[in-house]
């Protein structure tokens, strides 16, 4: 029995998590969406349109789409092939030649990389701010300016950026504003009740939440879904009814491994933060970080991403990375599993030295997608490996 989003909007998270857009195998009574893995369907079908997977209609993928607009608070969801699917697929949508976009300076390598080598070859012109301040972005706003791009936490530095106050300067000059909600998840942060215009996520994180899984989504209104549809059909990132299949299952059990990252990332923070081999912790959960404030205002917890500066040389921080035995040496992040990585090697690899610098991500700078593992085997873990410096 499929539950009518209507009736799940009033029901908690973990029940929508779960419920929302689940459809049972009408044939054999199971309880789990089928994978209709079909590229060919008869044409007419018994619901009048034409079924094909690049059209994003297959009922797998609507299920999980279904599944990801009713936790961000959506009316519509498209699941595509990539974070960076998603990202670039908003930005098709709505710039043309001639347009500009506004976007924060702070942000995942993998955007910076495609605002400011991708969107010139289009004609998109950007700005970057370099700052948190609304009036700064407010600045930056011009006549064609189409797009407010943001993305809060911020990789690798958690800067934060007050959702609210910035959606209010888009709209009232008619900006469409676009966040990346990647690292807060929709447990943590949803950007639309803030007042934001449209959500992308990497789903490959903590969506999918097992590391198996390369995926994106979007979350808007219907009017705004139907200019990225068109792209998305066009362009044709479509999303595998297997990896959709999977995407589904992962979310399910979305609120339950949050709350552990939750937990396990404020405890690893105020450890590290409280560490003597330790020179600085950015994390928004703890009271010191500079965003801590509008964090707390707009965020339901403060998540497992967290970064820090090891006291010591680029050369001995890698030897503290090569003797970590639970945080993995890999990059991505979200899954059940601890991950480390230098972002200047992996997320920023794509940012020159000079660009690198002028965010100040170091090259000796630790990022941690804290799992959800035991927290205690964590700290034991992260304490054996600073003991490297001396
Ligand atoms: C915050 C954020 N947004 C978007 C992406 C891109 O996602 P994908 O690798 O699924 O394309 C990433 C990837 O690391 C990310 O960290």
């Amino acid at each position: 029995m499929e539950h009518a989003t209507d009736e799940l909007k009033s029901k908690g998270f973990s029940t929508r998590a779960v419920h929302a857009g689940n459809v049972e195998d009408v044939m054999t009574g199971g309880v789990n969406t089928p994978i209709f893995p079909s590229s060919a369907y008869r044409v007419p079908g018994p619901l009048g349109e034409v079924v094909y997977p690049r059209y994003q209609n297959i009922p797998t993928q609507r299920a999980v789409a279904e599944k990801i607009a009713a936790l961000e608070g959506g009316e519509s969801a498209l699941v595509v092939s990539s974070g960076m699917a998603a990202i670039s697929s908003v930005f098709l949508a709505f710039c043309a030649p001639g347009d500009h976009v506004v976007l924060q300076r702070d942000l995942y390598g993998g955007t910076h990389h495609l605002a400011a080598r991708e969107l010139p070859r289009l004609g998109v012109e950007t700005t970057w701010v370099p700052s948190q301040d609304p009036e700064d972005f407010e600045a930056a706003l011009g006549p064609a300016t189409r797009i407010l791009y943001l993305e809060t936490p911020s990789n690798p530095l958690m800067k934060i950026l007050d959702l609210e106050a910035l959606a209010r300067v888009a709209r009232r000059r008619g900006v469409l504003t676009v966040v990346d909600n990647t690292f807060a998840t929709p447990v943590n942060q949803n950007p639309l009740a803030l007042g934001i215009d449209i959500v992308v996520h990497s789903g490959t994180k903590y969506l999918n939440g097992h590391s198996d899984l390369c995926c994106g989504a979007i979350v808007t209104r219907r009017d705004l879904m139907e200019r990225i549809y068109g792209v998305v059909a066009a362009y044709g990132p479509s999303l595998s009814p297997y990896d959709c299949y999977l995407l589904e299952r992962g979310m399910k059990t979305l609120a339950v491994r949050m709350r552990q990252h939750n937990e396990n990332g404020a405890k690893i923070a105020a450890f590290l933060d409280g560490h003597p081999r330790v020179r600085q912790v950015y994390y928004p959960g703890l009271a010191n970080h500079p965003g801590h404030h509008i964090a707390a205002l707009q965020m339901r917890a403060f998540g497992a991403m967290l970064s820090f500066e090891p006291d010591c040389d680029t050369a001995t921080a890698q030897v503290v990375m090569e003797r970590l035995r639970f945080f993995k040496p890999a990059v991505s992040l979200g899954g059940v599993e601890s991950l480390a990585c230098f972002p200047a090697q992996t997320s920023h690899a794509p940012l020159s030295p000079e660009e690198r610098l002028a965010l100040g991500i170091s090259d000796s700078l630790i990022r941690l997608s804290v799992g959800i593992e035991d927290p205690e085997d964590l700290m034991e873990d992260l304490d054996q490996a600073l003991a490297a410096i001396g």
